[in-house]
C-alpha cells in the first residue's frame, strides 16, 4: 500500500487551503479559501465534507472570521466571532461534529483572560490547529482500534466516503482498511457509488487506487446482491451523529445498507471519533436530517433526468436503528450493544 495520505485541509498562513472535492476524481485541485463567508459556501457545495473534516473546517472559518474582521474592540470581535459561527453551523446540519468544534472554538473566545484582539486571533487558530491534529491523531487509533475485527481475505463494503478525504487525514471507516492493509492483511472493497452525489463512486474509489487498494464500485441497489453472493464479510461506514441509545445517522443509504447485513448475518459496523456521540439526545428520532436540493435527483452531471416540476424527496443522512449495529469503533475503544449504558464517557472501554 502506498503509504502518503493527503491532507483534506489544512490552515497555511492565515488562508485555509482545501481538497476541491467536487472537482475529484478528474483533477486534485487544493482550493485556497480566505474569507469565512467563502468556507461556509464550500461546506454548502461539499467542496470540503464529512463529518470530522467540516469540524476542522468549521473551527477554520471561525479563525479566518476572526483573522479578518476589522473590529475596533474585543467585544466587538468576539460578537463578530459569534455571528461567523452562527453561520457555519448553518451550513449542514446533521453531522454534529460542526457544531461540536465550533463550539470549542467559541468556549476558547469566551475566555475571559484574553486581552486582546491578537491575542483572540492567536487561540482561535491554535484551537483550529488542535482540532486539526486531534483529528489526524485520533483517525489512526480508530483504524487500529477497528483493524482487528477484519481478517486476512476479507471482502468490506462501504457507503459513501469515510475516507481520508472526510477528515483531516486518514479517516474512520477506511481507516479500519487502511490500518488492517498496513498490518498486512489482504482486504477487498466494496464501494457503493452512493447516490445521488456519488461520493463512493468518485471519492472511495479514488482513494483505495491511490493507495493500490483493491476496490470493486457498485451501485447502491447492488449490495445485498453483492451479500447473497458471499462477497461480502463485514459492512463498515462512518457516522454523522450517533444518539446516546446508539442510533446512527449517516450518508442516504446506510440503514437499507443495515437491514440487508442484517438478512444475511453480516456484521454492520461504524467507525467514527467519539465526539460524534450527542450525549444530548436519547434516540435518533430527534436527529435533524438535512434536505438538499432536488437538482441533485433530477439531474445528473448537469443532465436533465427527471420532468421539470416533479416532487423531490432528497434527505442527505438517514438513521440505522442501533439494533442493527454490531458495534462502534472509536478512536476510544470498541463500543457493543447495549449502548445506552456503554456510550457514557464514564464507561468507555478500555483499550484505546
Ligand atoms: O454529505 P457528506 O458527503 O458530507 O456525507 C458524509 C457521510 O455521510 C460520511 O459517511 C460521514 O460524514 C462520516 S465521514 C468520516
Amino acid at each position: 500500500m502506498r503509504n502518503e495520505h493527503v491532507k483534506t485541509i489544512e490552515w497555511t498562513g492565515g488562508v485555509v487551503r482545501l481538497v476541491d472535492q467536487t472537482r475529484l476524481p478528474g483533477e486534485l485541485v487544493f482550493k485556497d479559501v480566505t474569507d469565512h463567508r467563502q468556507l461556509a459556501e464550500s461546506i454548502r457545495r461539499l467542496e470540503v465534507r464529512g463529518a470530522p473534516a467540516i469540524g476542522v473546517a468549521g473551527a477554520m472559518g471561525v479563525a479566518l472570521a476572526a483573522a479578518k474582521s476589522d473590529a475596533d474592540s474585543l467585544d466587538e470581535l468576539r460578537s463578530d466571532v459569534r455571528a461567523a459561527a452562527e453561520l457555519l453551523i448553518s451550513t449542514r446540519p446533521t453531522a454534529v461534529n460542526l457544531r461540536w468544534a465550533i463550539e470549542r472554538s467559541l468556549r476558547v473566545a469566551g475566555d475571559e483572560s484574553i486581552r486582546d484582539r491578537d491575542e483572540l486571533g492567536r487561540r482561535l487558530v491554535d484551537e483550529a490547529l488542535s482540532i486539526c491534529e486531534e483529528d489526524r491523531e485520533l483517525s489512526r487509533r480508530i483504524g487500529r482500534n477497528g483493524a482487528v475485527l477484519l481478517s486476512d481475505g476479507d471482502g468490506v463494503l462501504t457507503h459513501c466516503n469515510a475516507g481520508g478525504l472526510a477528515t483531516a487525514e486518514y479517516g474512520t471507516a477506511l481507516a479500519v482498511i487502511y490500518a488492517a492493509v498496513e498490518e498486512g492483511k489482504r482486504v477487498h472493497v466494496y464501494a457503493d457509488e452512493t447516490r445521488p452525489l456519488l461520493q463512493g463512486a468518485r471519492l472511495t474509489t479514488w482513494e483505495m487506487m491511490q493507495h493500490g487498494i483493491d476496490v470493486t464500485l457498485l451501485c447502491d441497489s447492488a449490495a445485498a446482491s453483492a451479500m447473497a453472493r458471499g462477497w461480502v464479510n463485514e459492512v463498515i461506514v462512518g457516522a454523522d451523529r450517533i444518539a446516546r441509545n446508539g442510533d446512527v445517522a449517516n450518508k442516504i443509504g446506510t440503514f437499507p445498507l443495515a437491514l440487508a447485513a442484517h438478512r444475511h448475518g453480516i456484521p454492520f459496523y461504524v467507525a467514527a471519533p467519539y465526539s460524534t456521540l450527542d450525549p444530548s439526545l436519547p434516540d435518533g428520532t430527534t436527529i435533524p436530517i438535512e434536505e438538499r436540493s432536488s437538482d441533485e435527483i433530477t439531474t445528473i452531471g448537469g443532465f436533465r433526468v427527471a420532468p421539470v416540476g416533479v416532487k423531490v424527496f432528497n434527505p442527505a443522512f438517514d438513521v440505522t436503528p442501533a439494533e442493527l449495529v454490531t458495534a462502534i469503533i472509536t478512536d476510544v475503544g470498541v463500543f457493543r450493544p447495549p449502548y445506552g449504558p456503554s456510550l457514557l464517557a464514564k464507561n468507555r472501554p478500555s483499550g484505546a
